[in-house]
């Protein structure tokens, strides 16, 4: 199959580009398109077989339920029943926005696929012009999943659909690099409080300002359920192994000279407070304590990795304030848990 690559950034031009689009799903293709935090896969929600075709394309494992996109309030009534009060409150102070509600599913509305069984969907209305016109011109809810190969970072940048889908989708639509740059804020209804499932642009103390309190889900162990489904899997994950170490310029230059001394290389993930380490490659994330750059940058940064040929990944950890809970989250789960000690 040839993927093509369509720009998207000029609306008042593009309108053929998006009819191509929308033609391609409702025949129940797939196809990528930016959002405010990453790029997503898309297929119509209602079709068992174009949602197929998105496991298929990533990889994915059949377990891992996908969110469901949408272009207005309205549509959610299609596929959701019991809207809690706290939700609707939510969808009117962050949609559009970063942040997906799992909500409960009616019965028979969506295809088993998007939702892996499950008696609960997660929804969002996303803020991106692109994203909005697709949907609103549709008219109908999308699946949509990171569009990256699974495991690995997702996609900020339309190159990096490119890189992992090249052959295996239709077509991406091009608006640029997207904002956040890590995915959204994943908050759960069915427990007693709201849950953070996964942290995203949306924080916890945002959330708490306008529904009281949030609870956050701590990694399950192995054995337990998960209670995202996607938590159990590897995640954001280059090919070489990712060690957290302190945020410490000294130990970071300290531990390049002991793998150097080992004949490896080493890459180095941080501000660029860290660029006067001596090492084979350095990929920034931004000005110091810049925690909007460094989600806006972390994955392509992992990805840069891949372009060469380094052993090791040392990544200095970064604050847990506001959006450096969902920073080191995915750095953990890229690392595996790991640490580098010397
Ligand atoms: O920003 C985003 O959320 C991007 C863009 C494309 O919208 N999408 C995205 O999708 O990150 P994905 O599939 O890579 O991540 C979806 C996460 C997974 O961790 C999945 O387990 C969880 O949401 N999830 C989806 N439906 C769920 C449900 N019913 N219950 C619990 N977790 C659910
Ligand atoms: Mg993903």
């Amino acid at each position: 199959m040839k993927t093509t690559i369509m720009i998207v950034d000029n609306l008042s031009s593009n309108q053929s580009r998006y009819a191509q689009a929308v033609d391609l799903l409702i025949k129940g293709e797939v196809v990528a398109f930016p959002t405010e935090t990453v790029y997503g896969l898309g297929a119509i929600a209602t079709s068992e077989e174009a949602v197929a075709k998105i496991f298929e394309a990533k990889g994915r494992p059949q377990d891992n339920p996908l969110i469901v996109h949408i272009g207005s309030k309205e549509e959610i009534k299609a596929f959701t029943r019991d809207i809690p009060k706290l939700a609707e409150v939510c969808m009117d102070m962050f949609w559009p926005g970063p942040l997906t509600l799992i909500l409960p599913l009616k019965t028979d509305s969506l295809a088993e696929n998007v939702t892996a069984g499950l008696q609960s969907v997660g929804v969002r209305m996303p803020e991106h012009k692109v994203a909005l016109e697709l949907l609103k011109q549709l008219k109908q809810p999308v699946a949509a999943p990171s569009a990256n190969k699974s495991g690995k970072p997702s996609p900020t940048m339309a190159a990096h659909v490119y890189h992992d889908l090249e052959g295996k989708i239709p077509l991406i639509l091009d608006g640029g690099t997207t904002g956040i740059g890590l995915e959204s804020t994943v908050l759960d209804f069915a427990s007693e409080i709201p849950t953070i499932l996964r942290p995203g642009g949306v924080t916890k103390e945002m959330l708490e300002k306008v529904i009281g309190p949030v609870g956050e889900a701590k990694p399950t162990d192995h054995d337990e359920a998960p209670r995202a489904p996607g938590m159990k899997y590897a995640h954001y994950a280059p090919d070489s192994p990712v060690y957290l170490i302190e945020d410490s310029i000294e130990k970071v230059q300290e531990a390049v000279e002991k793998i150097h001394n080992e004949q490896k290389k080493v890459a180095v993930i941080a501000s660029e407070s860290f660029n006067e380490v001596k090492v084979d490659y350095f990929f920034s994330l931004g000005k110091k304590d810049q925690l909007n750059d460094a989600a806006h940058l972390l994955y392509q940064a992992l990805r840069a990795c891949d372009e060469t040929d380094v052993d090791i990944i040392l990544a200095p950890v970064l604050s847990k304030k506001g959006v450096g809970t969902a920073i080191m989250n995915r750095l953990e789960k890229a690392a595996n848990g790991k640490w580098f000690h010397s």
